[in-house]
């Protein structure tokens, strides 16, 4: 997969793994990785879908209606990728905690969804139910940062609470923040993202 990696300057900590939303590039998640954990080794990637000229990980039938077969198609496909980076870079894989937005933290959501041990944590920036029906791997005690908008049109309130639910009845440890706008990326949510990756992570 299109990446870039840059290596940190302390190597206890996790490996920050930036996954952008819809028409985004491995570039536009850096700034957040500066302001949650600036020494953490950043492993950024781009989708491997096109969706009229605009990256994203996996394909959709329709605004919120996910293609579900390609979904688990590049859910393993972004597992493996990781899988293959650890050897690569040389960082720990099972601490590769993901910050994702939007489309980006849909896939986070999933990977979390799929395997057990595939994310040390997670702050998903406006994401939605990856799958519905799925028996969730164990997932106690991993941290899990959501932030959802009051007002977004594309993630409804109810669609927030209920990824919390199924993370938590799963055992993650969820905190959902709510910001009182639509589906945009605040800087008061990447600041309350980074205080509680601060508080989990150090
Ligand atoms: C999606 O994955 O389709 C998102 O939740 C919405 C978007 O990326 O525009």
């Amino acid at each position: 997969m299109k990446h870039l990696f840059k290596k940190g300057t302390n190597s206890n900590k996790p490996t920050l793994l930036l996954l952008h939303g819809t028409g985004g590039t491995e570039h536009d998640l850096l700034p957040l990785a500066e302001i949650v954990d600036r020494e953490a080794n950043v492993l950024s990637v781009r989708g491997n879908i096109l969706e009229n000229g605009m990256p994203r990980f996996f394909r959709r039938l329709a605004e919120g209606v996910f293609d579900e077969e390609d979904l688990i198609f590049r859910t393993n496909e972004l597992n493996e990728f990781l899988n293959e980076s650890a050897e690569k870079y040389d960082f720990d894989r099972k601490n590769v905690v993901a910050i994702g937005y939007s489309n980006g933290a849909n896939i986070a959501a999933s990977i979390l969804f799929h395997f057990a041990g595939g994310l040390k944590g997670a702050i998903l920036h406006h994401p939605m139910v990856p799958r519905r029906g799925l028996d969730l791997p164990n997932l106690k005690g991993i941290p899990v940062f959501i932030a959802a908008g009051k007002n977004d049109p594309i993630c409804p309130m109810k669609e927030s609470e209920e990824l919390q639910e199924l993370l938590t009845i799963a055992g993650a440890n969820v905190e959902l923040l709510w910001e009182h706008y639509g589906h945009q990326l605040t800087r008061t949510e990447v600041e309350a993202a980074a205080k509680w990756y601060q508080e989990q992570f150090s």
